[in-house]
């Protein structure tokens, strides 16, 4: 696996190897194309953070669909989500009678996501759906139904796979966290359990 990498002066270890993330994304991909069957959904990315879970969940979809982006101001350069969110890029497809799948890299207050859904709702889909690549279960601060998610994980600060820290590291092929301040920290563990509350019946990856 990847070596840590050092941004801004701290360190981060790797936490989801590129191998792990392909097969659920893969696996996401395909329960999407089952539960669509049938309807051209409008797969929209949240900008930036999703452009590569994105990319790579599309081409794993296998019924026809169309996509579009939406832009939210970010957390600037810290790594606290401030609760604060704005749009920066609105959607340029109607959102009326369509079946609306939005994609977000991660779901960690669930402030962002809460914004997302009231301006989606408010245009009249005929369904919507939420995919997060990772789930940020303990930090959420809304009861947000999430109705596909890749891997729940603890609170960590997490870079790689489109995230990043300061606008850099998206480019990273695994994804990494912050790794412990004392240097008594252990790797992550991985497991995969049925999902818990808030994720359906499906199941999710939980590292701890
Ligand atoms: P929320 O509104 O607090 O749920 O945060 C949503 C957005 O903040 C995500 O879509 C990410 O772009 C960003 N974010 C949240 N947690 C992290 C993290 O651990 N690393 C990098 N970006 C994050
Ligand atoms: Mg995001």
């Amino acid at each position: 696996m990847a070596k840590a990498v050092v941004v801004n002066g701290d360190r981060f270890i790797p936490m989801i190897s590129e191998r792990r993330i392909k097969a659920r994304v893969k696996a996401l991909a395909r329960q999407i194309s089952r539960d669509h069957r049938g309807t051209v959904p409008v797969f929209i990315g949240v900008l930036n953070g999703s452009f590569v879970f994105f990319a790579d969940l599309i081409r794993e979809v296998t019924i026809d669909c169309e996509v579009d982006f939406l832009k939210l101001s970010s957390y600037g350069d810290t790594k606290i989500s401030t609760g604060n969110v704005r749009l920066l890029k609105d959607l340029n497809c109607q959102v009326e009678g369509r079946d609306i799948i939005i994609v977000e890299d991660i779901v960690d207050s669930g402030l962002s996501m809460e914004y997302i859904k009231t301006l989606i709702l408010r245009q009249n889909p005929r369904s919507f759906k939420i995919v997060t690549l990772l789930y940020k279960k303990e930090a959420v601060k809304s009861d947000i139904h999430l109705d596909y998610v890749g891997f729940i994980i603890p609170r960590d600060f997490v870079i790689g796979y489109g995230l990043d820290y300061a606008q850099r590291e998206r480019n990273l092929k695994e994804i990494y966290r912050l790794a412990p301040a004392r240097s008594d920290g252990r790797g992550s563990r991985l497991q995969t359990v049925p999902a818990a509350a808030g994720t359906g019946k499906r199941t999710a990856q939980i590292l701890e």
